[in-house]
């Protein structure tokens, strides 16, 4: 038992090849005023200076969050794409936005974004999630609320609620008009910030050591996720199985991206356009393919899986790790990923028997927080009808 529990803990600090950028601390450790509800063993997540934590400014957020008077026609909100019992993912493999038109990527999970240090499934110079929230409101390529930030009757609107009258002059005292779009986006980051999920039977059994917290077969699974042969735990790390992490009293961080194989168009690494990763971003060859590992917590319930939800379940996903990349043998995305010459070292492919496959999924399934999925904190604040 002792090397998968030594792992868990070195996984963070694994160095991994690809995109490694060390970004010294951006602030020195600082513990807040703010109450966290942080689950057993959880660190607190760094906040930034211009926008501190109070629960006012989160229960404002969360009222934005859940509010369709963001969208262009009243019908979407962010909880439209992000829903809690889906982890704050949906089941959509691309997202569809106000207009009906597809993103060209899923929505992601927001369990634990608070610790994100890039934001989006490979966006290098994405990093705050004020600023990320501006691009689902504002954004026409593609469009997902379909605003126009020239149109002042979303601030007009929010004006005339009720419940913001009390609510946006208590989160932003001393503000002579606190009822701004800057203000909007605040508060939305501080109410995501406190969407934290670690209390899956997982954690039990770890914080506890409660053996019987998971079934056997989930012991047998985490075995094989922290193993150098099935090597999951390489990218998927930490506590948070993603990386990168950054949260109060981290020293640095490294960022880091990777190409899994799921694509090879042209022989040479090539992924289908627009889903060209880190590429699309800094246009260098090297950066094809490559993305953000995402956090597995509650992945039993994000389905369809990876940044254009191309695979169905986490047994097709496991396929795709088994083979070292994916295969696809018609239309136009064919092509042999376990040859792409871009991907990551890590992608060697293994084997697995059926026995060991169940295993690793059971592990996976361990990682489901129903009180998270639950969580009145995090639930739609407005009546419903
Ligand atoms: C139309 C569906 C849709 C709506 C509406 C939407 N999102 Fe998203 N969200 C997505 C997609 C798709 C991605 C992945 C984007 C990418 O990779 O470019 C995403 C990614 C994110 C991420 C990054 C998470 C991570 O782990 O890196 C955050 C944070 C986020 N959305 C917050 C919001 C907020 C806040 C709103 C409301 C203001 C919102 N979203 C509205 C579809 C949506
Ligand atoms: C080389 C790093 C790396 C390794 C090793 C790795 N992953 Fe991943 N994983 C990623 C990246 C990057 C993505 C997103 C890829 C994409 O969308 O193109 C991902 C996506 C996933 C997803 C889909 C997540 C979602 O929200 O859609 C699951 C599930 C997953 N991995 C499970 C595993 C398991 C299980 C293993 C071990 C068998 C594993 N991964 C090994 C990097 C890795």
């Amino acid at each position: 038992m002792r090397g998968p529990r030594v792992r868990w803990y070195l996984g963070a600090a694994v160095l991994l090849a690809p995109l490694l950028v060390l970004v010294p601390a951006s602030a020195p450790a600082q513990q807040s005023a703010y109450a966290w509800s942080l689950p057993p063993g959880f660190p607190e997540p760094r906040v930034p200076a211009d926008n501190p934590m109070s629960a006012v400014k989160v229960e404002l957020g969360r009222h934005l969050f859940y509010d369709t008077r963001l969208s262009s026609d009243g019908t979407f909100s962010c909880a439209t794409c992000h829903q809690q019992a889906r982890a704050f993912a949906d089941d959509k493999g691309r997202g569809i936005g106000v207009t009906g038109a597809a993103h060209p990527r899923g929505p992601m999970s927001l369990a634990n974004v608070a610790y994100a240090v890039v934001l989006t499934w490979a966006n290098p110079t994405m990093r705050r999630l004020e600023d990320q929230a501006l691009v689902p409101m504002f954004g026409d390529d593609p469009i997902e609320l379909g605003l126009r930030s020239d149109d002042p009757s979303l601030l007009a609107k929010l004006r005339d609620e009720p419940r913001y009258q009390r609510l946006f002059p208590e989160a932003f005292p001393g503000v002579r008009e606190p009822v701004a779009v800057a203000n909007v986006t605040r508060a939305i980051a501080s109410f995501e910030r406190t969407l934290l999920s670690g209390r899956s039977p997982y954690d039990r059994y770890r914080t506890t050591l409660d053996d019987k917290a998971i079934p056997l077969a989930a012991h047998r699974g985490q075995d094989l996720f922290f193993s150098d042969r099935v090597g999951c735990f390489n990218c998927h790390a930490g506590f948070n199985f993603t990386q990168p992490v950054d949260f109060v009293g981290r020293a640095s961080v490294e960022i880091a991206f990777h190409n899994t194989g799921l694509y090879n168009v042209d022989g040479r690494g090539a992924y289908p356009e627009p889903n060209t990763g880190v590429y699309a971003v800094t246009g260098d060859p090297a950066d094809m393919g490559r993305f953000k590992a995402p956090t597995l917590r509650n992945i039993a319930v994000t389905a369809p899986y990876m940044h254009d939800g191309s695979l169905r379940t986490l047994d097709d996903v496991l396929s795709h790790y088994q083979a070292g990349g994916r295969t696809i043998g018609l239309g136009p995305q064919r092509g042999n990923g376990s040859r792409n010459p871009l991907k990551s070292r890590f992608l060697t492919g293994f084997t697995l028997t059926p026995e060991e496959r169940d295993d690793l999924l059971a592990f996976l399934d361990s990682l489901t927080d129903q009180s998270f999925l639950t969580d009145p904190r995090f639930a739609n604040p407005w009546p419903t009808h």
